[in-house]
């Protein structure tokens, strides 16, 4: 790792980068084992810095921009990427740019760019024809399905999860999610028996008792997707709901926590015991009203809206309330999954009495969909059914990343790089008070606030500018999602192009 250290600070001769390599030896620490693991996550071939020929977006992106721009509404478009040169933890653009990428497609890319595993997966014929026919699933599954669903997903599902269904995204994996809990809770409110000939007949007009008013409970500044069902959870973005139809379901508020979390200790369980109760209240009136509120459903941490935290003892609570009103405790890990909050599962960190009941998935995974608990299984075929019900291709691809992931010890990894990235936040923040604060993340999943939204979007412009790519959430927050094989190094090459940044601000 010195090695890298010494070359990160010879490419780079800055001033700022030397401290963050002084400080990396007390801060990180990592353990011998980490050294070698992390010296095997090296990508042959990665680039070494960023380099920039343009601004960004370049020509080359401009010119694609309005090509596409006569097919499609692409205002949302940043650039174009080279898919072919971008490697390991840079993506390259169209214009040749070649850019640290500490957002990863908003948050889905586990292993970085072209990694060999995974090429490899292709480079193999024996799997031509999972990536050459995409089988109608939930009625024509190939043979080795029930193995392949074993090694890439029930090796890694939450405890006690012994159940999974794939989808294509997140929202979609949500949405179906949601469909099995109504079943589940109208079985148990049936006890067992089957449905009625009167709800079979009503259901197909969206009448009761076939179509009952059901719904989920989510929280203020949530995003859990966009399909309809889904949308009704999200609450962070106007983009996602303006024009469709509402659904009058239960929304709570979010525990507005100050940071750091150890600091505010009292005051912010104070505001979660607040939220709890407010979250029982709602579940009463809903329920006063005949419109029962089948389940909780929640973010680990809610990223899209701003990286909100709670705390461990908040989900318990949480998870209290779904079993005192037989309700299911949904936790939406689409973000979250996948080992870079330094868990496999986000929920891990939160010393459960027993595990949620659903766990939906996503991004880092390649595919949608969700694990639940035996009890929620369906009795009739076909609820739980589309066209492709997921995709053997991405469930291949997701084998070798878990395969990655567990020999290349990634998720110790993750904590240990995590650890360099919030300490150099948290340094940062000290140094420049007043324009860079709230510092806060579980391992690499981390984010700071800005003053105002203006000067956050200048200051991710400005970074990508400069080779670096982040994100944004919430009205003024930065976003770092860096993949699983980030390094210390590209961390310390963030940090220093950050710190540059922020001290040209000052002036
Ligand atoms: C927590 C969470 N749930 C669900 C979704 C929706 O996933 P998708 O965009 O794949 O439909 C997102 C997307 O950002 C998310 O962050």
């Amino acid at each position: 790792m010195a090695k890298h250290l010494a070359r990160v600070a010879k490419t780079a001769n800055g001033a700022g980068l030397s401290r963050w390599i002084r400080n990396l030896s007390s801060v990180a620490s990592p353990s011998a084992k980490t050294m070698d693991s992390t010296s095997s996550i090296d990508l042959e071939g990665e680039y070494t810095m960023p380099k920039m020929l343009t601004e960004v977006p370049g020509p080359r992106s401009r010119q694609l921009f309005l090509e596409l721009s006569d097919i499609q509404n692409c205002g949302s478009v940043n650039f174009f990427g080279d898919y072919k040169l971008s490697k390991g933890n840079y993506i390259v653009d169209v214009d040749g740019n070649i850019i640290l990428d500490f957002f990863m497609q908003i948050a889905s890319i586990s292993l970085g760019y072209n990694h060999p595993a995974l090429l490899e997966v292709l480079r193999n014929k024996e799997n031509a024809e999972v990536f050459v026919n995409r089988p109608a699933l939930g009625m024509f599954p190939p043979g080795d399905y029930p193995q392949r669903l074993r090694q890439a997903l029930l090796s890694i599902a939450p405890q006690e999860m012994t159940q999974v269904y794939t989808m294509g995204c997140g929202s979609c994996g949500n949405e179906f999610a949601f469909k099995l809990i109504w079943a589940w809770y109208m079985s148990v409110k049936r006890h067992g028996n089957p449905p009625t000939v009167q709800e079979l007949e009503s259901c197909i007009n969206n009448q009761a008792p076939g179509s009952p008013p059901l719904s989920v409970l989510s929280f203020k500044g949530s995003m859990h997707g966009r399909t309809m069902a889904a949308m009704n959870c999200t609450h962070s973005r106007w983009q996602v709901k303006l024009d469709n139809p509402g659904l009058d379901w239960p929304i709570a508020k979010w525990p507005e926590l100050k940071y750091p979390l150890e600091e505010f200790v009292a005051e912010n369980q104070a505001e979660e015991e607040a939220c709890l109760a407010t979250v029982e209240e709602l579940i009463a009136d809903h329920t006063k009203s005949g419109r029962n509120v089948a389940a909780i459903l929640v973010e680990p941490v809610q990223a899209e809206g701003g990286d909100h935290h709670a705390s461990p003892a908040f989900f318990r609570g949480l998870q209290q309330i779904t079993e005192k009103y037989g309700m299911a405790f949904m936790v939406d890990e689409v973000q979250t999954g996948l080992g870079a909050t330094g868990k496999l599962w986000c929920h891990e960190h939160w010393d459960l009495p027993t595990p949620p009941d659903v766990v939906s998935f996503g991004k880092k995974m390649g595919l949608g969909g969700f694990f639940y608990k035996d009890k929620l299984r369906i009795k009739e075929a076909g609820r739980i059914f589309n066209t492709w019900v997921g995709d053997p291709a991405k469930v291949l691809l997701l084998e070798t990343v878990v395969k990655v992931i567990q020999e290349q010890n990634l998720i110790e990894h993750c904590r240990n790089t995590g650890e360099v990235l919030q300490e150099g936040i948290k340094d940062l923040e000290k140094r420049f008070p007043g324009q860079i604060c709230n510092a806060r993340g579980l391992a690499t999943f981390a984010a700071a606030d800005m003053k105002d939204t203006e000067t956050r979007d200048g200051t991710i412009r400005e970074l990508r500018n400069r080779g670096i790519q982040i994100g944004h959430c919430g009205p003024t927050s930065l976003r770092f999602r860096p993949s699983l094989i980030a390094q210390p190094k590209h961390i310390h090459i963030f940090l220093d192009g950050l710190e540059r940044l922020l001290t040209e601000q000052r002036q």
